[in-house]
């Protein structure tokens, strides 16, 4: 069943993962988690799932696998430095099978600008059959500063995808 958006476009179905020990034990509120629904709902996109896993990288991969089976695009947030449990590139590497480098260089570069400390994100971008996954970092000030600076591609990266036709295994 295709979404539809208010504006009768099939909307952009995303799901969203966080990654995080405290949150995943309910210690911290997902701030983060709710700042990317809320983008995610501002740009006519539905988000179809949602769910927060340990720095745990088979909990991270299963996730991952999960929500490529209903949303054309997953955005993780956390777990992209380099602190002992940082694994959320590694998990997201052994799932994708085209890397889209340019993300997450665009990324980093524009950060840098207002975080220097966005150097240290390790965050990796790709395709997985036809879902985009994206690593976002950890904060809710870096999710939305990295979501915008993406957020002009993903339209058309998501219309390359579908284009696949019947590959996707989904009803267009
Ligand atoms: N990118 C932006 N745009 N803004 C930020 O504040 N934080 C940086 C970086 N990227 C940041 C950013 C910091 S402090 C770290 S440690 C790395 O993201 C990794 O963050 P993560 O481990 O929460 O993924």
């Amino acid at each position: 069943m295709r979404l539809r958006n208010e504006k009768g476009n099939s909307a952009m179905r995303a799901a969203i993962l966080t990654i995080s020990d405290k949150g995943s034990r309910g210690e911290r509120e997902d701030k983060s988690g709710a700042t990317l629904r809320q983008l995610i709902e501002e740009m006519g996109g539905t988000v179809v799932e949602a769910g927060i896993v340990p720095d745990e990288r088979p909990q991270i991969e299963a996730a991952l696998r999960k929500m490529a089976q209903t949303a054309e695009l997953v955005l993780t947030t956390g777990g992209t430095g380099i602190a002992p449990r940082d694994v959320t590139p590694e998990a997201t590497r052994a799932l994708i099978e085209k890397e889209l480098p340019g993300i997450t260089e665009v990324m980093r570069l524009k950060s840098v600008e207002v975080a220097p400390t966005a150097m240290l994100s390790r965050a990796v971008a790709g395709t997985v059959g036809c879902t985009l996954i994206i690593n976002l970092p950890g904060s809710p000030k870096a999710v939305r500063e990295c979501f915008s600076f993406i957020k002009p591609a993903i339209p058309h990266a998501l219309e390359l995808l579908r284009g696949k036709g019947g590959e996707c295994g989904r009803e267009k």
